[in-house]
């Protein structure tokens, strides 16, 4: 299955000379559709100038294709994107007209989990003072790597129902932690902390209440810390973390945890850095293709109003470039994202008062 063959492929205009990469464009449902194509228009920008080759395929996937085809990830797709192209720039899923969410967790953690994408990282970065809801926090406190272990935890979907619709009705969730997936996230979040001078690394887990789950999590950091020696590793329970990242979030330089409490903790994060509207991450397998996605949902609360925040898409759009090795490309995005927020170019969520024709201007300062 080739993405020509793919019904809704639809090939956008691609640039010529130098270095090449493919990117495939899921916009998704809700403001996935609004915020995306503002920051392909930014990422055009960004690479126009290097003569850096990208070609871009957007896929139409998502809760209009379900409703009227019946079909979330098409057969083959998976396949398709492992081979052909390099990244995916992905929107968001969720549709108030698909209340099971299937196709969003067929899509969603179906690219997570057959793409392998073992590692969540959701960047905590404060770019703006003004932006925290912390008193007296700067830039210079709030600046951290969220890892959240991405293809396993409660998320697997294994489990069932019995008795369904009677009084004695029992639902059971399988949380399931395997040594490797365990072992692969807590070490790429050591080796990240390594290769970035970062000295502070927290693993936090729930390993008061669950026993089995999380003991494999403690003594498999307990093992991997031991080549780690000079970086300062930490344990927290998460609900403690979750107290200790609002208290005095300058404690934190590296977080990696499961995939339950990551979720979690990345949204509390972002709004530490001024709110899910500006928060990207990268759905990661080194050196394999790689998904990066705004931390939002599809906010159908303000979908098709135009006021949807572009900047989490953009950062995503910078840490795929950074992936792909382009980093000052990467830096110049960054850079955009920063002067836009000095110069006030925001949307709503950010006590802007500008609306969406001025976004486009937003990135030409950095
Ligand atoms: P959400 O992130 O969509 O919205 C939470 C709140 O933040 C809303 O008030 C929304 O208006 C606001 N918000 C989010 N992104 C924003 C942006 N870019 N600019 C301005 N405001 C923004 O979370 P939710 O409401 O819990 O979920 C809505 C749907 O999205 C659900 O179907 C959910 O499952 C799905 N969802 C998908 C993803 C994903 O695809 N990665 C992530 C989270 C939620
Ligand atoms: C996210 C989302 C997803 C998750 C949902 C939509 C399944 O909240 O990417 O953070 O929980 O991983
Ligand atoms: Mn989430």
């Amino acid at each position: 299955m080739t993405a020509k063959q793919i019904s809704g492929a639809k090939k956008l205009p691609m640039r010529r000379g130098g270095k090449a990469a493919r990117i495939a464009i899921i916009p998704g449902d809700g403001i996935g559709k609004e915020v995306i194509p503002e920051a392909v228009k930014v990422l055009r920008a960004a690479v126009g100038p290097s003569q850096l080759h990208v070609e871009f395929v957007e896929f139409d996937w998502g809760a209009d294709k379900y409703l009227r085809e019946g079909v979330t990830l098409p057969a083959g797709a998976v396949e398709m994107l492992r081979d052909e192209f390099d990244a995916i720039l992905f929107g968001a899923l969720g549709d108030p007209r698909v209340p099971s969410n299937q196709h969003a967790s067929e899509i969603l953690l179906g690219l997570r989990f057959k793409l392998d994408l073992y590692v969540n990282a959701r960047p905590v970065e404060l770019l703006n003072d003004r932006l925290t809801p912390l008193r007296d926090r700067t830039e210079r406190d709030i600046r951290m790597m969220v890892f959240r272990e991405n293809t396993e935890g409660l998320y697997v979907g294994v489990g069932g129902f019995f008795k369904k619709g009677t009084p004695d009705e029992i639902a059971v969730q399988e949380d399931v932690n395997s040594r490797k997936g365990v072992e692969r996230i807590i070490r790429y979040a050591f080796e990240y902390a390594r290769q970035n001078g970062l000295k502070r690394l927290c693993m936090s887990d729930k390993s008061n209440a669950m026993n089995f789950a999380h003991d494999l999590w403690q003594r498999v950091f307990k093992e991997v810390l031991q080549e780690y020696p000079e970086i300062e590793s930490r344990h927290l329970y998460i609900d403690t973390l979750a107290m200790e990242m609002v208290r005095d979030p300058r404690q934190f330089d590296v977080i990696v945890t499961c995939n339950l409490f990551g979720d979690i903790i990345s949204d509390l994060g972002a709004q530490l850095a001024g709110g899910l509207g500006l928060s990207p991450s990268g759905n990661i397998h080194p050196g394999k293709t790689s998904l990066f996605e705004p931390v939002h949902g599809s906010a159908p609360n303000i979908a098709g109003k135009g006021i949807a925040n572009p900047f989490g898409s953009i950062l995503a759009a910078a840490m795929m470039l950074e992936f792909l090795g382009w980093k000052s490309e990467a830096q110049a995005l960054h850079d955009a994202v920063r002067s836009a927020l000095r110069e006030d170019f925001v949307t709503p969520d950010l006590a802007g008062k500008r609306k969406r024709q001025r976004w486009a201007i937003g990135w030409r300062s950095g």
